[in-house]
């Protein structure tokens, strides 16, 4: 199945079946594009229904485990109170409290845990860690941020980048700077919709070359053409999305100045941009570090839409939520909230 942008914004549910129910979602590529329209589709519902005041509250009765191993704002906002709004009950253990911060085996834990949630929201280091915890849940275990990969975050920009320019398969997007969990991300979504897709990163610093060729086999399937290259010129020229992300991310903190000096040249800032097609758009998952990997004028402009960006956090995880929560038979008619 190909994904018909068409459609996406049609009245939701469009499918008899729930594709999501009881799954996890550990990177995107964990996703059909099935599934991806249905996430998307049910997270204009509840964009629409959140913008018209609708405040029907549905989930009460079900319960979110939130763990946070590492600082956020956006995620651990969006998905508390996103699942608040759902009606769901939310626990949020932060690094000092979390569930596994005592030794404890994280078998032991992760059995206890779903003893009490329907689902686990886990932020952590090792993509391996959370893969562990999934193997051990049988409630649905979603990747709120690894060293590897930030499917909420992608989903978030896969809606937003709809949003503002249709049809993702026709976009053309330039990711700018450290091959990271977002450049991961990016090589996801790309196969996954069937986009072109440049990452600019400096040698040392580009996405693991597993990775990227998980995302080409897959690409082969959904007409995505996917590229790295050294040279950020190449990258911009033409395209309708430019992206960037922190150069030193959460655990590389202490090679900041080392990699503000490799990175020198990855700066997006408008002379960049005017490279780009007329009408591109700029994304950032945030938090920036403005004057390094992206400059205020930039961050600042009509074309950014990073504001809008987080703000989607929101609604791509009330649906996530309601997707993995929900029966596998959806409503016939009316949306899902
Ligand atoms: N983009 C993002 O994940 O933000 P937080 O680290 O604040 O959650």
């Amino acid at each position: 199945m190909t994904i018909n942008w068409a459609a996406l914004d049609a009245p939701y549910p469009t499918l008899a079946k729930n594709p999501l129910a009881g799954r996890d979602l550990l990177r995107l590529s964990d996703l059909t594009a099935e599934q991806l329209h249905a996430l998307l589709s049910c997270a204009l519902a509840q964009k629409r229904a959140w913008k018209s005041g609708d405040l029907t509250a549905p989930y009460a009765g079900k319960s979110v485990a939130i763990i946070m191993e590492k600082p956020s704002l956006r995620t651990r906002v969006s998905f508390e109170l996103g699942a608040k709004r759902l009606g769901a009950q939310t626990t949020v253990m932060g690094d000092a409290t979390s569930a596994f911060s005592r030794g404890e085996s994280i078998k032991d834990t992760v059995m206890v845990l779903e003893r009490y949630v329907d689902a686990i929201v886990l932020r952590t280091y090792a993509q391996s860690r959370l893969e562990e915890v999934a193997q051990h849940a049988s409630v649905p275990v979603v990747n709120a941020l690894s060293d590897d990969f930030h499917p909420c975050q992608g989903l978030a920009d896969l809606l937003t980048i709809y949003e503002h320019k249709g049809d993702l398969s026709k976009q053309r997007i330039a990711y700018i700077g450290d091959g990271n969990n977002m450049a991961h991300t990016y090589l996801e979504a790309a196969a996954l919709t069937g986009c072109d897709l440049t990452i600019a990163a400096p040698p040392g610093y580009q996405p693991r070359p597993d990775y990227l060729r998980q995302a080409q086999e897959r690409a082969a399937m959904s007409g995505a053409k996917l590229k790295v290259v050294e040279e950020v010129g190449s990258a911009l020229a033409g395209a309708d999305v430019v992206i960037t992300d922190t150069w030193a991310s959460m655990g590389a903190e202490a090679e900041h100045d080392e990699r503000a000096r490799t990175f020198a040249a990855y700066q997006v800032d408008a002379a960049g941009i005017a490279e780009a097609a007329p009408g591109a758009i700029f994304l950032h998952c945030l938090p920036a570090h403005r004057g390094e990997e992206v400059s205020d004028e930039v961050m600042d402009a009509p074309y950014s839409k990073i504001y809008d960006e987080a703000e989607n956090r929101l609604h791509v995880q009330k649906a996530l939520l309601s997707l993995l929560l929900a029966d596998p038979c959806l409503p016939e008619t009316g949306e899902r909230r």
